[in-house]
């Protein structure tokens, strides 16, 4: 499939090498190819610049968001979600109608010093994003855990849980089968419903987040066990 990931961050690059590994046409989405391409400094969570990472995967191309969507069969939103709706903006409709958009961002807002979420409760990213454009298949998926565990469940150990939210019932099988590529049990995969499930999954940032200090670090999941 051609897939294009909107975000040239850790998801982005995480998700586009274990796509194109797996012999997806990948393409990663960014604001300006040249600025990207041109920066020499880790970002402020120490992600090594692009062209680094670019060139030891040379099968991943990187085109202005437009581009990367123009002809994708699968969009995947993996920008930082205060831009979200911008970058999808840019994009335009016109690439986005009829297609699954697996959407993997979290709302986070760092406006006041500590991680909030913005909006939170009674809305989220995933059905601001749905609302926007509404002809888009929107799915809620995978940002409930940091990246590497996205693309490789099998490095935690034992089988942990992961989400899938959307209106669209053939798009969230589109993705429940693309999380089984990534090695994700089909009873791992949990469905919770309409993309209003994403309120739910986006809220448990804030413990996981929080979590990051007695986990000593991402590497973690969350596992629902039943009797
Ligand atoms: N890090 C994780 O392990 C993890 C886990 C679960 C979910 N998530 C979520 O996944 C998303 C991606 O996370 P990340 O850590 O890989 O990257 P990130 O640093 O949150 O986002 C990087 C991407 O966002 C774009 N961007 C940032 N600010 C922008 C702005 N003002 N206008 C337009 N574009 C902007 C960048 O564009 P350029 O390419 O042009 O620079 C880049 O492509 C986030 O929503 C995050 O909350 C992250």
């Amino acid at each position: 499939m051609k897939i294009a990931i909107l975000g040239t961050g850790s998801v982005g690059r995480t998700l586009a090498e274990k796509l194109a590994e797996l012999g997806h046409d990948v393409t990663i989405g960014t604001r300006e190819v040249a600025a990207t391409l041109s920066r020499t400094e880790p970002d402020r969570m120490g992600t090594p610049p692009f062209q680094v990472w670019q060139d030891k995967h040379t099968n991943v191309l990187l085109a202005r968001y437009i581009d990367a969507a123009n002809g994708a069969d699968i969009v995947m939103n993996a920008s930082n979600g205060a831009a979200s709706l911008d970058i999808l903006a840019a994009v335009g409709a016109v690439h986005l109608d009829g297609k699954v958009l697996v959407d993997v961002a979290n709302p986070l807002d760092f406006s006041r010093g500590f991680p909030a979420l913005n909006p939170v409760n009674t809305d989220s990213l995933g059905e601001q994003i749905q609302r926007a454009f509404p002809n888009a298949r929107v799915v809620k998926t995978l940002n409930t855990m940091t990246a590497a565990v996205m693309v490789n469940p099998a490095m935690l150990a034992g089988e942990t849980t992961v989400f899938v939210a959307g209106d669209d019932a053939e798009a969230k099988q589109t993705v429940r089968d693309l999380l089984q590529s990534f090695g994700w049990p089909t009873g791992s995969i949990v469905d919770l419903g309409g993309i209003d499930g994403a309120r739910a999954s986006e809220a448990w940032l804030l413990l996981w987040i929080r979590l990051m200090g007695p986990m000593k670090g991402p590497f973690f999941n969350l596992k629902l066990v039943q009797t």
